[in-house]
């Protein structure tokens, strides 16, 4: 596991954006995996404004989300696939067929999780995928206890989860119980994984996942299975890391070495 541990909230935020710009740049019939959550709003901000000066085409881009909400309509202001259409796809040239989530108001959502796996693997397979991280170390919605090798699914959703992402809702609406969400098996056959947190609310769960033990009450510590996966912190979400010398001796300033 990558470790890069930058200066400021912006300037993670910045690192973990230019490396998804220079990835696409790079492939520009890459298989993106996409994540929600406030911590990648700026970072697809970033993204659009590369569009906008012209510097960066998503027109042959596929795009698969992590998750969705079950029983919550695609048009739903509160959806992921609201989410998505007003921060990213609707700012930029990116085709809206090649952009897949799951359905959460699907007729039936088991079948929906298990069709989501064949479109993924028709597209050839994620190639990027960006990652955000839950307070109590879950991605995607792949909450503690999860099987390591889990593949799309519906899930409950924790306490925890659900009043962090009460925010986003009404006042007057319940926040939703169930997800479909990409298991942790399918995050891991990715052939890049980018995650960014940021924020002292994170640091617990980043020690685990990178310093932790492997093990299923901390989902992203199965990352340190992954091949190739790159965590881009800020100096708060890095606070309870043990290593975090070795951490900047490897990757001054967050930045990579010749090595890389
Ligand atoms: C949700 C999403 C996750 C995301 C997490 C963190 O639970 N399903 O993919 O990583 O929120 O969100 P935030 O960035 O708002 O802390």
């Amino acid at each position: 596991m990558k470790v890069l541990i930058c200066s400021s909230r912006e300037a993670a935020i910045d690192r973990a954006a230019g490396m998804v710009a220079d990835y696409v740049a790079a492939h520009p019939r890459a298989v993106l995996g996409l994540a929600t959550g406030g911590t990648m709003l700026p970072l697809y901000q970033r993204l659009v404004d590369r569009h906008g000066k012209g510097h960066l085409s998503f027109a042959e881009v596929t795009t698969f989300n992590l998750d969705e909400y079950v029983g919550i309509a695609p048009e739903h202001p509160c959806s992921y696939h609201s989410y998505m259409r007003d921060a990213l796809f609707s700012h930029i040239d990116i085709d809206e067929a090649h952009t897949h989530l799951p359905l959460g108001n699907a007729d039936c959502v088991h079948q929906e999780a298990r069709s989501y796996e064949t479109r993924i693997n028709t597209a050839g397979g994620i190639s990027l995928q960006l990652l955000g991280i839950g307070q109590n170390g879950h991605i995607g919605f792949n909450e503690p206890t999860s099987s390591l090798g889990s593949r799309t699914r519906v899930k409950t959703l924790t306490e925890t989860t659900r009043s962090a992402n009460r925010r986003y809702f009404p006042a007057d609406e319940d926040t939703p119980r169930y997800a479909i969400t990409m298991g942790i098996g399918t995050i891991l056959d990715a052939q890049n994984c980018l995650l960014l947190a940021t924020g002292p609310e994170k640091a617990q769960a980043v020690a685990d996942m990178i310093e932790g033990p492997l093990s299923a009450i901390c989902p992203a510590s199965a990352l340190q299975l992954h091949p190739s996966t790159t965590v881009i912190l800020d100096e708060a979400s890095s606070a309870n890391l043990r290593l975090t010398d070795y951490y900047h001796h490897v990757h001054p300033n967050g930045e990579e070495t010749r090595f890389d």
